[in-house]
């Protein structure tokens, strides 16, 4: 197996101080509140675990795996649920934990279906923004931790081919 070559775009260091600091941030927001995370499968996975540990409010955990419809390039903007939550988001105030955010239409699809299940609150936090990349410009992100080029990253629960989510930094494959 071929070796891919990895430029780091974060390091570890970087990437977990600024984790923290959006953890500050979302503690002093939800002050007084319990906050509902619910982290998108695979990706958000890494992510959503480092800024739960740093969170000072109370928390609680669900989990999400969705897939976009079809296999085409063009991306229909529907998603499919492949794995649902597993409560109810009645009177709770959700946080969305993302990898990253590129065209933006998995999160615009995601947000009017979870919207439709009466949380207190929907709000949006992502570890990477790819805003040259945006197609839905409703879509809102109220947490980024980073926003990078259009490049492909992986790492940090980012993958390529389902490789490279374990790399504790975020990087760049180089061609
Ligand atoms: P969107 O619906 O186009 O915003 O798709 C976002 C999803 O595409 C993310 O949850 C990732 O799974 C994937 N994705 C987008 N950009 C990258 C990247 O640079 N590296 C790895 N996965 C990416
Ligand atoms: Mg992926």
């Amino acid at each position: 197996m071929m070796a891919d070559k990895i430029r780091v775009l974060l390091n570890e260091e970087e990437v977990n101080k600024r984790i923290s600091e959006i953890a500050a941030q979302i503690s002093r927001d939800y002050e007084g509140k319990k906050v509902h995370l619910i982290c998108i499968l695979k990706g958000g996975v890494f992510f959503t675990c480092e800024l739960a540990k740093r969170i000072t409010v109370p928390v609680s955990l669900d989990f999400m795996s969705v897939s976009s419809y079809g296999s085409g390039t063009v991306s229909s903007g529907v998603v499919k649920i492949i794995k649902d939550l597993d409560e109810p988001l009645e009177n709770e105030e959700v946080l969305i934990v993302e990898d990253i955010i590129d065209s933006g239409r998995t999160l615009a699809y995601l947000i009017e279906v979870l919207k439709q299940r009466n949380p207190k609150s929907i709000r949006l936090c992502t570890l990477l923004d790819k805003p040259e990349r945006r197609v839905k410009k409703q879509v809102t992100v109220d947490y980024t931790c980073f926003t990078i080029p259009d490049e492909f990253v992986v790492g940090y629960g980012l993958d390529y081919d389902q490789k490279y989510r374990n790399l504790p930094y975020i990087g760049v494959i180089e061609q």
